[in-house]
C-alpha cells in the first residue's frame, strides 16, 4: 500500500428497508491497485459497490473518494468525480453497436471533450470492441459483452473501477483474460476494485484483498499471504 488513498469505506452499513445486509464495513483503496473483494454468496460484496457508487443510500459510515465524502451524492455527480461502476449483469444496451455503447459512456463532463482519444484507447485496449464496432451489442458473445461493459465504463476516464463479477459465466481462459486486462488498466493509471467469486484468480492478480462474510471484513491484506492461508483457502477459495 504506497499510493495516496483514493477509496476508503469507513465502518459502512447498508440496509434493504429494515433488513441490515452489510454491518460495519471499512475497507482502503490506493493508488494503482488492484483490491479484490471475495465472499460467499450473500455476503454483501455487491450491495457494499452499490452504497460506493451512491446507487444505495447507506445507513450509517462514510465513503471517502479522494479526499472528499461522497455518500449521499446521486450517482451521477460521483461518475463525474470518477468512480466508474461495471454491475453484475452488464447492462449493455444490446440493440445499440458496439460503438454506440462505447460512446454513451463517454458522456460524463470530465469525459466528454476527450471523447474520440478514449475511445481509440479503449479500442487499442480491447482490439475485439474494434473489429466488432459495428455490431450490435446484443449479438456479442459473452467474454466480448463483459469487454465492451468495461469498455464503455472505462469512457467515463475514471480514476476509479469498480467491478462486479466480471468473470461470471466465462470459461476459465477468459477469466484469466479478463483478469490480465485488469492488471492492464491499472498499469494505465485506473485504481480497481473487483468483487469476484472466482477467489483464486482474483487473488493471484489482486495487490490485496478484502474476504467478506455476513456483511463483515472477515479478512484482509495482502492478496498473496490471503492465498497462502490455510483456512481462507479451505473456506473461500476452495483448495
Ligand atoms: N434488493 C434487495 N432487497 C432485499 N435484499 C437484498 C436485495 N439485494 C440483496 N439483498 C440481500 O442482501 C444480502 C447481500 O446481497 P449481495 O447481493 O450484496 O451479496 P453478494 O455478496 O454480492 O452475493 P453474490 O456473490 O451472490 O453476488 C443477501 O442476503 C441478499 O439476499
Ligand atoms: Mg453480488
Amino acid at each position: 500500500m504506497n499510493g495516496a488513498p483514493v477509496l476508503e469505506l469507513r465502518d459502512l452499513q447498508v440496509a434493504y428497508g429494515d433488513q441490515r445486509v452489510v454491518w460495519g464495513v471499512s475497507l482502503e483503496v490506493r493508488d494503482g491497485e488492484v483490491v479484490a473483494v471475495i465472499g460467499p454468496n450473500g455476503a454483501g460484496k455487491t450491495t457494499t459497490l452499490l452504497a460506493t457508487a451512491g446507487l444505495l443510500r447507506p445507513l450509517a459510515g462514510q465513503v471517502t473518494f479522494l479526499g472528499a465524502r461522497i455518500d449521499g451524492l446521486p450517482p451521477h455527480t460521483i461518475v463525474d468525480r470518477g468512480l466508474a461502476l461495471v454491475p453484475e449483469g452488464r447492462r449493455l444496451f444490446g440493440a445499440m453497436t458496439v460503438r454506440e455503447n462505447l460512446l454513451l459512456g463517454g458522456y460524463p463532463a470530465r469525459a466528454r471533450r476527450d471523447r474520440a482519444a478514449t475511445l481509440a484507447e479503449v479500442m487499442d485496449l480491447f482490439p475485439v470492441l474494434a473489429a466488432r464496432a459495428h455490431q450490435r451489442a446484443g449479438t456479442l458473445s459473452g467474454g466480448e459483452q463483459q469487454m465492451l461493459a468495461i469498455g464503455r465504463a472505462l469512457m467515463a476516464r475514471p480514476r476509479l473501477l469498480l467491478l462486479d463479477e466480471p468473470s461470471l459465466g466465462l470459461a476459465p481462459r477468459l477469466v484469466r483474460r479478463v483478469f490480465e486486462l485488469v492488471r492492464e488498466i491499472a498499469a494505465r493509471g485506473v485504481t480497481v476494485v473487483v468483487v469476484e467469486q472466482n477467489a483464486f484468480q482474483a487473488l493471484e492478480h489482486a495487490d490485496r484483498a478484502y474476504v467478506l462474510s455476513g456483511g463483515r471484513v472477515a479478512a484482509s491484506g495482502p492478496a498473496r499471504e490471503l492465498l497462502a492461508r490455510d483456512e481462507i483457502r479451505r473456506t473461500y477459495v476452495g483448495l
